[in-house]
């Protein structure tokens, strides 16, 4: 962090002593004024519910301006990512800050394909759920059972335990997202084979079965890997905070991206997709492109909770950069697989055109967020719905862990703890039961 020598000064109206407080200038974006000090000099906390106003941390791994939609890992943009790398060098350049060479990424995609089995006990878990058990659910379960293989391998403080929990992390996702796909639908689970790509291998143990050889469609496996990419990692959103929450305790690595998976859940964040499928598929079995004003009407009204899903961000103020490469693998899927005509697709885009164009929207600067069209591309590319989000969290993963790795790699971190505005009852005596009218 570079010290400004513009200094901020915090004055009181009651003639409390003013106090300094330093300001420090990142590479890119906005300034943050230092108040760790502010407790301990005024005995007053700041308040900044939802942390809006609030950077927890210094980071290098992802950078996002709202205002111009931009997204940079590691300062490459998320648009030359997609084009020219796949998720496996992504992966490579969260972990590690640069691209790999063409050795590295040799190396790099060998030892994650060497780490895609899980241990066999892990199918036993899968049985103690329903088998129509909500994916996430699973997944939530599944990846802290992980922690249970490695907990006495795993010193978090150790770099080498880090980096091989990593790679564990990184390799057995796809297996445990396919495994938790096979379990709900029956079919026996899909061994990985690795001499398949990593999102060619995921699509081959959620789609092959034993009975028939399967050859991976190279389309599908393209998006499925761009669909990875544009999920990595997205600076402190609400799921890497909780990782690096979770993290900050100590705790085993495997039990912190399961807390992670858990929040991701939520149809604010990674649910949305989820959500936003489902709002399309309600619009259309209403009547389609002809009830969009009226659905639209409902999302503008105060006392409907309906919200337009995929829509609205709390840093892009303009469109997600995600969302526009999102919409041209949406075409390119379509196309593969004869879904040109999809009429998800042409609702989603009329909704987008006419919420574009409408003062709510425009007012408050709501444009389609990464859920908006992820959930067509994965439902065309033949993922279940209620997988999306798992399919996210398997994307995530990278980012919580590279973010988790910056976090204990950083000799100045603490426990998280924050404080609060406590406006609960004044102490006051318990009485006696008997007492208690
Ligand atoms: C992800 O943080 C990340 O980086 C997340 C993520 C990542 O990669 O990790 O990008 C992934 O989670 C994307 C977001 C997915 N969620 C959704 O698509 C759900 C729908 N969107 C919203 O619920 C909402 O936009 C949030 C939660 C995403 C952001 O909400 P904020 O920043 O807290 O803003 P807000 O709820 O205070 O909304 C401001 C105004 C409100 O109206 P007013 O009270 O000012 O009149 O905008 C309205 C909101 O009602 N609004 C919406 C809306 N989103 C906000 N109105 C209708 N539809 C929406 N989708």
């Amino acid at each position: 962090m570079i010290p400004s020598d513009v200094k901020a000064t915090l004055s009181f109206s009651d003639g409390s002593p003013s106090m300094d407080l330093p300001i420090y200038k990142g590479s890119v974006g906005p300034n943050v004024i230092d108040i760790r000090k502010l407790y301990g000099q005024t005995g007053k906390f700041t308040y900044d519910p939802g942390f809006l106003s609030t950077a927890s941390c210094n980071s290098t791994i992802t950078y996002i301006d709202g205002d111009k939609g931009e997204l940079l890992y590691r300062g490459y943009p998320i648009e030359q990512l997609a084009q020219n790398c796949d998720f496996m060098e992504v992966c490579y350049l969260l972990l590690k800050g640069e691209l790999p060479n063409p050795q590295e990424k040799k190396d790099f995609d060998r030892l994650v394909s060497v780490h895609t089995m899980v241990n066999e006990q892990m199918q036993f878990f899968l049985r103690g759920f329903r088998r129509d058990a909500h994916p996430m659910a699973v997944m939530t379960g599944l990846v802290g059972a992980l922690s249970a293989f490695y907990h006495d391998s795993t010193d978090v403080h150790n770099p080498e335990h880090r980096a091989i929990a990593a790679i564990r992390l990184i390799a057995k996702m796809p297996t445990l997202v396919a495994m938790s796909y096979k379990y709900g639908i029956g079919q026996p689970y899909i061994y990985p084979k690795n001499s398949l790509s990593y999102s060619a291998n995921f699509m081959r143990m959620m789609f092959a079965t034993p009975c028939e050889d399967y050859e991976p469609n190279e389309v599908l496996v393209r998006a499925m890997d761009r669909i990875f990419i544009l999920h990595a990692d997205h600076e402190q959103n609400a799921s890497t905070s909780t990782v690096r929450m979770c993290g900050s305790s100590g705790t085993n690595p495997f039990a912190a991206i399961a807390a992670g998976v858990a929040c991701l859940w939520g149809p604010a964040h990674g649910g949305a997709n989820e959500a936003c499928l489902n709002m399309l598929g309600d619009i259309q079995k209403q009547g389609g492109v002809e009830k969009i004003g009226e659905f639209i009407k409902q999302v503008k009204d105060k006392n409907s909770s309906v919200k337009l899903m995929g829509f609205g961000h709390r840093v892009y103020k303009n469109y997600d950069p995600r969302a526009k490469l999102m919409r041209e693998t949406c075409h390119e899927v379509l196309g593969a697989v004869g879904l040109g005509n999809d009429p998800l697709f042409k609702l989603a885009m009329a909704l987008e055109k006419i919420a574009l164009e409408d003062e709510y929207f425009v007012a408050r600067k709501l444009y389609p967020n990464v859920d908006f069209y992820s959930g067509i591309v994965q439902r065309a590319i033949g993922i279940p719905v209620p997988l999306f989000t798992a399919i996210f969290a398997l994307a995530r993963t990278v980012g919580w862990i590279a973010q988790l790795d910056e976090m204990i790699g950083d000799p100045e971190y603490k426990i998280g703890r924050p404080r609060q505005l406590f406006v609960g009852s004044e102490p006051r005596h318990v009485k006696p039961l008997a007492q208690r009218g």
